[in-house]
C-alpha cells in the first residue's frame, strides 16, 4: 500500500515539530509548510536527526496563494494537519488585524487552495481556549463556545468556518443529486475535518531534542518554570493564590505534547472510518481530563529534577479562570485516543530539553 502523504502547516513550531516526528515514525510521508515566523529551521534538522527521515520543507507563508498552489500542484497531499497559526493570548489583544489576518485569513487560503486541489482531508489545531468562561470546570464539546479575546475568537472562527464548509457539502450535494443524475459519485468527495481542542500542552520528545523555543520571556507556566530552574529568569510568579480551588493556585489540564500529536494521528484514522464515511466536521477535547494546580507543577517540578524554584504570589492575572479541564470522553470513544504520560513524565522530558538546550535551538 502506498504510504499517505500528510502536509503539516507550521511543522517547524512547538507541536508541528513533534507531530513530524510522530507521523514520520508511523511511515507517513510528510510535507511542511512554514514561514519561520516563530521557529527555526533547525528544529526539522532535529527531526530528522531523531527519526532518521527529513520531511519535504516548503518555506513559504501559508496565505501565500501561488505559493500554496504550487505546493499542492508538485505533491500528492492526502490529508493536511494545520498548526499554522499565532498564539500568544496577550499580543493578540494587541494586534487583532495582525491574529485574524494570519490565523483566519491564513486558514481561508489554505482551504482554497486545497478545495481547488480537491484534498479534503484536514486536522486543525483548535484550543480549550474557545470555551470561554463556561460555567462548568469540566468542559464537554457540546458546551456552547464564547471565547474571550481576539487569539481565542480566531479560532473559534476557525472552526465555525469549518463546519460550514463541512455543512454545504451536504447542499451541494442534494443539488448535484438533482442536476447530474448520470455523473459518476466520485466528483463529490466531502469534506472530512476534525477539530481537536487542546487543553495545556507541555513536555517535550523524550530525546530532549526538540521542545518548546519561546521568543523573550515566556508567558506560559512551564517555559516560565523552566527558565526559572535554569537560572535565566530570577524568579516566578505566581498569579493568585486566592481562587477557589484546593490551594488557592489556578488549576489546568496539562497534557504531554507526545500524548496530542498521538491524538492526531488517531484523528487521520479515523477520517477513514465511519463516523467521517459521508463527510462530517467534529470536534474532539485533547487533554487527561483532570487538573492541576500552580503549585502541583511547582512542587512536583522540584521533585522530579531536584531543582527549587524561586516563585513569589503576585495578583492575579486578567483573563484567566480559576479552573478548568478536559471531558476527554468523546477522544476515547472514538478516536480511541486517552493520554498515557503523567505529570512527572512532562516535567521530566520538558526539564532534559531545557538543560541540553539552554538557548533553544540557537
Ligand atoms: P508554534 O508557534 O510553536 O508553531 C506554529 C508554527 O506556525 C511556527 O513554526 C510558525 O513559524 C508557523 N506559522 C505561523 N504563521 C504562519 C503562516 N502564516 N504561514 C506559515 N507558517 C506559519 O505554536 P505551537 O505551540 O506549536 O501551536 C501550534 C498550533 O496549536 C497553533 O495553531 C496554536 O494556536 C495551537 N494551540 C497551541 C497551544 C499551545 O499551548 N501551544 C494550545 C492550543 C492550541
Ligand atoms: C494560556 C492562554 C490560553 C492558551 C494557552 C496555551 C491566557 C489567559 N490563556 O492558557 O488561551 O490556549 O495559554 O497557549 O493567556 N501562571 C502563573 N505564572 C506564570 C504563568 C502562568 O501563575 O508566569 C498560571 C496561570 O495563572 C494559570 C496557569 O499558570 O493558572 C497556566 O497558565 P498558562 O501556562 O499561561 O496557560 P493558560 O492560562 O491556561
Amino acid at each position: 500500500m502506498n504510504k499517505k502523504t500528510i502536509l503539516v502547516t507550521g511543522g517547524a513550531g512547538y507541536i508541528g515539530s513533534h507531530a513530524c516526528v510522530e507521523l514520520l515514525q508511523t511511515g507517513f510521508n510528510v510535507v511542511v509548510v512554514d514561514n519561520f515566523s516563530n521557529s527555526k529551521p533547525e528544529s526539522l534538522r532535529r527531526v530528522h536527526a531523531i527519526t532518521g527521515l527529513s520531511p519535504t520543507l516548503y518555506q513559504a507563508d501559508i496565505r501565500d496563494k501561488q505559493a500554496l498552489s504550487d505546493l499542492f500542484a508538485n505533491e500528492t497531499i492526502d490529508a493536511v494537519i494545520h498548526f499554522a497559526g499565532l498564539k500568544a493570548v496577550g499580543e493578540s489583544c494587541q494586534q487583532p488585524l495582525t491574529y485574524y489576518n494570519n490565523n483566519v485569513y491564513g486558514t481561508l487560503v489554505l482551504l482554497e487552495a486545497m478545495e481547488a486541489a480537491n484534498v479534503k482531508q484536514l486536522i486543525f489545531s483548535s484550543s480549550a481556549t474557545v470555551y470561554g468562561e463556561a460555567t462548568c470546570q469540566q468542559y464537554a464539546e457540546d458546551l456552547s463556545l464564547g471565547a474571550i479575546n481576539p487569539y481565542g475568537r480566531s479560532k473559534q472562527m476557525i472552526e465555525d468556518i469549518l463546519r460550514d464548509v463541512s455543512a454545504a457539502d451536504k447542499i451541494n450535494h442534494a443539488s448535484f443529486m438533482r442536476t447530474n443524475d448520470l455523473l459518476p459519485h466520485r466528483q463529490l468527495r466531502k469534506w472530512k475535518i476534525v477539530l481537536l481542542r487542546y487543553f495545556n500542552p507541555i513536555g517535550a520528545h523524550e530525546s530532549g531534542m526538540i521542545g518548546e523555543d519561546p521568543n523573550g520571556i515566556p508567558n506560559n507556566l512551564l517555559p516560565y518554570i523552566l527558565q526559572v530552574a535554569s537560572g535565566k529568569l530570577a524568579q516566578l510568579s505566581v498569579w493568585g493564590d486566592d481562587y477557589p480551588t484546593r490551594d488557592g493556585t489556578g488549576i489546568r489540564d496539562y497534557i504531554h505534547v507526545v500524548d496530542l500529536v498521538k491524538g492526531h494521528i488517531k484523528a487521520l484514522a479515523a477520517l477513514d472510518g465511519e463516523q467521517f464515511a459521508t463527510g462530517n466536521c467534529k470536534a474532539y477535547n485533547l487533554g487527561a481530563g483532570m487538573g492541576y494546580s500552580v503549585l502541583d507543577i511547582i512542587n512536583t517540578f522540584e521533585k522530579v529534577t531536584g531543582r527549587a524554584i524561586n516563585y513569589k504570589i503576585a495578583p492575579r492575572r486578567a483573563g484567566d479562570l480559576a479552573e478548568y479541564f478536559a471531558n476527554p470522553a468523546l477522544a476515547l470513544a472514538e478516536l480511541n485516543w486517552h493520554t498515557e504520560k503523567n505529570l512527572d513524565d512532562m516535567l521530566i522530558d520538558a526539564w532534559r530539553w531545557q538543560s541540553n538546550n539552554p538557548e533553544g535551538y540557537e
